[in-house]
């Protein structure tokens, strides 16, 4: 896959907003939206390797949604339940290693454990590297990962002196996956709501007004075709 010719985004990152307003659109309660959200996911997964893209990453649930109704909060529990048992089988057959980030100590031990059986059932695919952010917030993963460098550091297995710019990222939830070079936010909100922070530095952006439950093929890969016309600078001038 690693094609020197390639110069699509290699880890696309999607802020999958508008289901509500999708509903309410319809006259349908929030929930409705969020299924037919959930059922857009595959195809833009699938879509992945024809166009170069190794890793993708979607915005499931912040670690804000809890403020959410009980009722939505609830539904979208169940909802990710339901999704992970009926799609496991599919996407481990299309080459798909799942991997969820955020904090699962919220999460239902039920849900906790759906969750690692699917990393377990993918982690030997190399397709499409699918990452869910389940109870994600960037601000909530560096704190995170800031106690637990702090721990290291109190522990004696880390010198303070040795923290720079590359030691960080070993502690987020993301250490394996490389940064994302392209983040798009469906329903025309132009916020990045606590999505990749540390990550999406330098990434380009995509605001779409488009709401995700009507988010198809055609539009991801006219906007990945999109990202291989822009230079990135990363700071420096122009080549
Ligand atoms: C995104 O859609 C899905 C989640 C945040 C879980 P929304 O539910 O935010 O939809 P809108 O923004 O209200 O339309
Ligand atoms: C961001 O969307 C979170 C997800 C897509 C899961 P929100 O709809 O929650 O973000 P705000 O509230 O509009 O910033
Ligand atoms: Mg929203």
């Amino acid at each position: 896959m690693s094609n020197p010719a390639h110069t699509g985004p290699r880890h696309v990152a999607i802020i999958m907003d508008g289901n509500g307003r999708w509903a309410t659109q319809r006259g349908r309660p929030r929930l409705f939206g969020h299924h037919a959200g959930a059922r857009r996911v595959r195809e833009i997964v699938e879509t992945c390797p024809d166009i170069g893209v190794e890793y993708l990453t979607i915005f499931a649930f912040s670690t804000e949604n809890w403020k959410r109704t009980q009722v939505e909060v609830a539904g979208l529990m169940s909802l990710f339940r339901r999704y992970i048992t009926k799609e496991a089988r599919a996407l481990s057959a299309f080459g798909v290693r799942v991997r969820f980030i955020g904090d699962r100590v919220r999460l239902d031990p039920k849900l906790v454990s759906l969750m690692d059986e699917l990393e377990l059932l993918t982690s030997e695919n190399t397709k499409v590297h699918l990452t869910i952010a389940l109870n994600y917030g960037g601000r909530d993963e560096v704190a995170r990962a800031t106690k637990r460098l702090a721990e290291d550091v109190a522990a004696g297995r880390l010198d303070p002196d040795d923290v720079d710019e590359e030691t960080l990222p070993k502690y987020l939830d993301t250490y394996v996956l490389p940064d994302p070079d392209l983040v798009i936010r469906t329903s025309g909100e132009a916020r990045i709501s606590n999505f990749l922070l540390w990550q999406s530095a330098y990434a380009e952006y995509e605001f779409i007004d488009t709401l995700w439950p009507d988010f198809a093929r055609a539009e991801f890969t006219a906007l990945c075709a999109n990202y291989g016309g822009r230079e990135r600078r990363f700071g420096g001038v122009k080549a």
